[in-house]
């Protein structure tokens, strides 16, 4: 192979990309800002985000990798070509990309995902489901029948999925993540405490406040957001239990999730998963509580491998470096050309 190998990790709220030799190169909200008249490119990225709420009429801000999938496929181009041009630098050699997809797309997601990889400048892809390239970033074995189970919570998606002998043996993605908090505080603040806050302000309180389990000690914190009554800027004083409550359902909806994947898994590769514990990853596995809630649901113990957010993009750059793996398991590089587009 000629050309960068990478692995690529779109997410719904972050992209992240990993190449050999070293690791982890880009982490970047899936953010673009565009002229709004022309449709130029004028950030990407952090830059982009931080104009969230902030930005002139000028320019919009959009966000067009929507769970995972491909929300709108000229801007996710731009936003992926951006990505890909800062990691190859003056390559001339097209690179290869293995990249995450969620469990259970059809077929026409799956080619709008490559056609939007390769048309942003990829030479090859590959898709892998998102678990399946967790697992391979925790570092699974590939050859031994061994059952493990991966539960992936980002922004938009939460995927559950066992994996055996380097194989998804059961998967299952639902439309619940960390963005779906996130919502549910800002309803729960407008409603409760006549306070409007932004999407950046409410995630800042899920992740300092937020919480599956009830906290020892109680923590509040005090934030910023504008009077509903009046219009006015107002400080506010917010609790833990209060953002608990919020997001309390979407809490359950993972739990379900969960749940459901493991009754569905044959006994044998349950009994693996009891002894080895359920792996825990994507940005929401940092929740204060989180293990314990879905030990407490499950009955298994949890592990939090750590790197929560990078381990899919390092899985994916696994599954190009391993020699036979993709072929093997039945996953098909694509090109332009092959793919007909
Ligand atoms: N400590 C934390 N507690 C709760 N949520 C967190 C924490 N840290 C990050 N998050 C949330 O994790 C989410 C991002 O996670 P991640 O990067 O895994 O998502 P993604 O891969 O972009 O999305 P997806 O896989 O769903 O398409 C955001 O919603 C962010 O607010
Ligand atoms: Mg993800």
């Amino acid at each position: 192979m000629v050309g960068l190998k990478i692995g690529l990790d779109i997410g719904t709220g972050n992209v992240t990309a990993a190449i050999e030799g070293k690791g982890i190169v880009l982490s970047e909200p899936a953010v673009l800002a565009l002229e709004r008249e022309t449709g130029k490119v004028l950030a990407a990225g952090k830059e982009a985000l931080n104009m969230t709420g902030r930005c002139p009429d000028a320019i919009k801000l959009v966000r067009p990798l929507l769970s995972g999938g491909i929300s709108n496929l000229e801007n996710s181009k731009l936003l992926l070509r951006t990505f890909i041009e800062r990691i190859c630098k003056n390559k001339i050699f097209k690179p290869t990309i293995a990249a995450t997809m969620p469990a259970g797309l059809t077929n026409l997601e799956k080619r709008n995902i490559l056609a939007c990889i390769l048309n942003a400048g990829a030479g090859r892809a590959v898709l892998i489901e998102e678990p399946l390239a967790a697992a391979l970033g925790t570092g699974v074995m590939l050859d031994k029948p061994y059952g493990t189970m991966i539960v992936n919570i980002g922004a938009g998606t939460t995927s559950v999925a066992v994996v055996t002998m380097g194989s998804i043996a059961v998967a299952k993605s639902a439309k619940i993540g960390g963005t779906d908090m996130d919502k549910k505080i800002k309803t729960y603040l407008k409603t409760n405490r006549g306070v409007a806050v932004g999407k950046l302000t409410a995630e800042e309180l899920k992740i300092i406040l937020g919480g599956a389990e009830i906290r020892d000690e109680s923590v509040v914190a005090i934030s910023k957001g504008k009077d509903m009554t009046d219009g006015m800027p107002m400080f506010f004083e917010v609790t833990a239990e209060e953002i608990n409550f919020a997001i309390r359902e979407c809490i359950e909806e993972i739990g379900k999730a969960i749940t459901e994947v493991l009754e569905v898994t044959p006994p044998e590769l349950v009994r693996d998963i009891t002894d080895d514990g359920i792996f825990l990853c994507g940005g929401v596995s940092g929740m204060y509580g989180l293990d314990k809630y879905i030990g407490n649901q499950t009955g298994i113990k949890v592990k939090t491998p750590g790197r929560e957010t990078e381990i899919a993009a390092l899985g994916c750059l696994r599954a190009l470096c391993e020699e036979n793996y993709l072929t093997e398991n039945g996953y098909h590089f694509v090109t332009l050309e092959t793919l007909g587009v």
